[in-house]
């Protein structure tokens, strides 16, 4: 593999790694940029073998760029350390909520992962790219009759959340055993753990006031009426939250299920057989995040699950768990053109792209910070500090604020690292924007994965009734 070269004094940020270290290596959530990055003879930003700037001449701008190799890399790095560190059996998912389409869930099914998805949007993507149904499993804090409907025709695993849910999948699953002989649904439960994390209120969910999952304070309810039911009944599941960078979280989530684990096989008669642990390990967005390697994470849930079930006198559970952002947040760039500026005197330069808050909203939403370089200029000296804005109607439409990077003019290729989470996936057409194309990058060759739309794929949609039009 080529060696690295992206200087941290040219460019105002540490990605400087030994070269003599191979890419296998290094965890792709605690890398700033995809591993395959490094500067080319023409002082061009390169990722997977293609320059970034000639790429945004092919597929224009703002553009999605996924580095297959970091994609795969993060995927066996989950499925090799629970392979290392687990003596039961295990399954890796993707949630693919960080970003669902038909290339990403067959690079995760190509690696053994299974899906995790919320929507019968999500289960659909999955099933077309090829993953097993069997490696599906199915979430959501309201999901409609019609989705359990498609998930029960489908065979997903459903994770069930809440009373309604189950009382609604109970009488589904009546129904279709009264009409044909069909063996009862997989589902799972979720639990609130009530364990607290230091992450952004909005993606915390383990803590016992959240919208999703069963209050610990009803489990016996719910036991009781499940063991009654027609379904299935295979496990339990926790999520705690999301971009967390501690440890003892996940460590001490063994401990708080393995309680319910044995009250459900005790009392109720319940042979619960797997454990689901979710996702929630963070990525470095900036120098100063430092969260845990891939492998650190599972040995740390894995010592956690063996201490807690073997303490309890309990045969292991199969393992699952299901990150998202820290197996394709870091692996995708975004590159933008940019575009005019604009000096307040004393105060600030804004640059403009072509982009913004559409295709990343997580800056105005969660006040997230990115790092960012001018791909055709990548050893300029920094010669300003500039805060990049979106082109949206909206003044918090700012993807970077404070930034330093060389004199930029118009045409330049701004690349944001870190967005293959919740960027698509959250993406939107607010102003009317068309959402970027995406591509897929390795060895030199380039693949669209999503089309650009266009803005004939904007009015699809709409409908103009004969008595409006003039
Ligand atoms: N499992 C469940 C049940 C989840 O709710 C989530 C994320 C995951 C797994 C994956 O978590 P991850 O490994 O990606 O941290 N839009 C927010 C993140 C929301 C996370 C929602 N749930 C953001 O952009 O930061």
């Amino acid at each position: 593999m080529s060696t690295v070269l992206l200087r941290s004094e040219s460019i105002g940020v540490d990605l400087s790694r030994n070269t003599d270290l191979s890419l296998d290596k290094l965890s792709p959530n605690q890398q700033l940029l995809p591993l395959t990055a490094l500067v080319n003879d023409q002082d061009h930003l390169e990722i997977g073998g293609c320059d970034v700037v000639e790429l945004v001449q092919q597929y224009g701008s703002p553009l999605y760029i996924l580095d297959e190799v970091s994609l795969r890399l993060a995927c066996q790095q989950y499925r090799d350390a629970f392979a290392k560190h687990y003596q039961g059996q295990s399954q890796v998912l993707y949630a693919s909520k960080a970003w669902s389409c038909l290339a990403i869930c067959a690079i995760a099914g190509s690696e053994g992962l299974g899906i995790d998805v919320v929507s019968a949007g999500e289960i659909l993507t999955a099933i077309r790219a090829g993953v097993s149904p069997s490696l599906i499993y199915f979430h959501g804090n309201n999901k409609s009759v019609a989705e359990l409907g498609y998930a029960l025709e489908t065979g997903c695993t459903i994770v069930v959340d809440n009373w309604h849910e189950l009382k609604n999948l109970d009488q589904l699953a009546k129904e279709r055993s009264a009409s044909a002989s069909l063996i009862a649904p997989r589902v799972m439960l979720r639990l609130t753990p009530g364990i607290e994390c230091h992450t952004h209120e909005y993606i915390q969910t383990g803590h016992i006031d959240s919208k999703f999952g069963f209050d610990p304070n009803e489990i016996e309810a719910v036991f009781a009426f499940v063991s009654q039911s027609s379904l299935n009944c295979i496990g339990i599941h926790a999520h705690i939250g999301s971009q967390i960078f501690e440890l003892q979280p996940h460590q001490d989530i063994g401990d708080v299920m393995v309680r319910w684990f044995k009250l459900a096989s005790e009392k109720y008669g319940l042979p619960f057989a797997e454990l689901n642990i979710g996702g929630g390990l963070g990525i470095r967005y900036v120098e100063s995040d430092d969260p845990p390697s891939i492998e650190e994470w599972v040995k740390t849930v894995c010592a956690g699950v063996i201490e807690a079930f073997a303490s309890a006198g309990l045969a292991l559970p199969k393992l699952l768990c299901e990150p998202g952002r820290s197996l394709v947040g870091a692996t995708c760039v975004t590159a933008y053109t940019i575009g005019g500026s604009k000096t307040v005197p004393d105060i600030r330069t804004y640059i403009t792209v072509d982009g913004g808050m559409s295709d990343n909203p997580r800056p105005i939403t969660y006040q997230s910070k990115y790092r960012a370089v001018v791909a055709n200029q990548m050893s300029a000296p920094l010669a300003q500090t500039v805060t990049i804005a979106g082109k949206h109607c909206e003044s918090g439409d700012i993807l970077i604020k404070d930034i330093q990077l060389p004199k930029t003019e118009a045409g330049d290729t701004l690349v944001v690292f870190g967005t293959g989470a919740y960027n698509y996936s959250m993406a939107s057409n607010y102003n009317r924007l068309t959402k970027p194309a995406a591509i897929v990058v390795k060895s030199g060759d380039s693949n669209l994965i999503i089309k650009r739309e266009t803005t004939e794929d904007l009015l699809r949609q709409d409908c103009l009734p004969e008595r409006l039009r003039h």
